[in-house]
């Protein structure tokens, strides 16, 4: 080894990696050697530049905590975690998109029809459509989970004016395959700016916004479980989300309403919706295992 060059360094590594290791462990460092090696290589890394990665790494570290991990910020913002969402969306179904950090277990029990908007500010928007499989059969005792943030762009768990589980249902879909629920329009927000992430987004003259967006984790048995979220067509950041989670079949159209007509009965606040409100109709396509 007292021959190891720039040009050698990449095989002797590998060789050091024992012949019993995991197939796709292996495999998993051999390009990992490679694209890292190749990267140095490429940009002739000098020491203060390494130092400064190494320090911003070390900063991620320092600022994390249960509730947030600054590496899988790191991660959204590079783009990672939206390349590793789209190698693993299956081509026939619904897309996935990020799950980001503010889901939490536990969210009460809505039934089809339920209101999730309360005393929320903010304006009255009715959400439905149906969980569907690839043929377009409807799936019953599809388990959707819902998540969003309050129209001052924050979630509950960030914002202590808020109830517990504030814009946060658990829905059963029956024979139909069907989910609805009243809610309020959620709002664009930035992701968190003040550790190593938001001065990478400053030094490359990025800004931290997300359009606003309806989280789902869409959960059904024999079928694929989809992480996703839907984004309105009009929200001003579709085309610049800091973390590269919008699809285009991930986009939905906010349908102004004046008239009760045409809206379910199942649905609780039917009579009490305000005189102008909006309709979203999106429905999910889950593929099987
Ligand atoms: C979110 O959508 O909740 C989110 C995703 C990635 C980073 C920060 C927030
Ligand atoms: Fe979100």
């Amino acid at each position: 080894m007292r021959t190891v060059s720039k040009d050698t360094i990449t095989q002797s590594f590998l060789d050091y990696v024992v012949e019993e290791t995991d197939e796709r462990l292996k495999f998993i460092l051999e390009k990992l050697a490679h694209h890292l090696h190749d990267f140095v290589r490429e940009t002739d890394l000098t020491h203060d530049e390494w130092r400064k990665g190494l320090e911003l790494l070390y900063s991620a570290g320092e600022i994390s905590t249960p509730e947030r991990n600054e590496f899988v910020l790191f991660s959204d913002v590079l783009g990672l975690s939206s390349l590793v969402d789209m190698v693993n969306s299956p081509e026939d179904g619904t897309p996935s998109s990020v799950l980001g950090p503010f889901h939490v277990l536990g969210a009460p029990d809505v039934p089809v029809g339920g209101d999730l908007k309360g005393e929320n500010e903010g304006p009255a928007v009715v959400v439905g459509g149906r969980v569907l499989t690839t043929g377009g059969d409807p799936i019953e005792g599809a388990q959707l989970e819902i998540w969003q943030t309050a129209d001052n762009g924050l979630y509950s768990g960030q914002d202590e004016k808020q109830p517990e589980y504030n814009l946060r249902a658990r829905m059963t879909t029956g024979a139909d395959g069907r989910y609805l629920f009243s809610t309020v329009r959620p709002a664009p927000y930035t992701v968190p700016e003040d550790g190593p992430v938001g001065e990478l987004l400053r030094a490359t003259g990025r800004h931290p916004w997300r359009p606003s967006h309806l989280h789902f984790i869409v959960t059904a048995s024999g079928q694929r479980s989809l992480v996703t979220e839907v984004f309105p067509s009009d929200d001003p950041y579709l085309d610049e989300d800091a973390v590269f989670g919008v699809r285009e079949k991930l986009v939905m159209e906010y349908q102004e309403r004046s008239s009760t007509e045409g809206i379910s009965d199942d649905l609780a606040i039917k009579s009490d919706l305000p005189d102008k409100f909006y309709v979203v109709d999106f429905d999910f396509i889950l593929s099987s295992v």
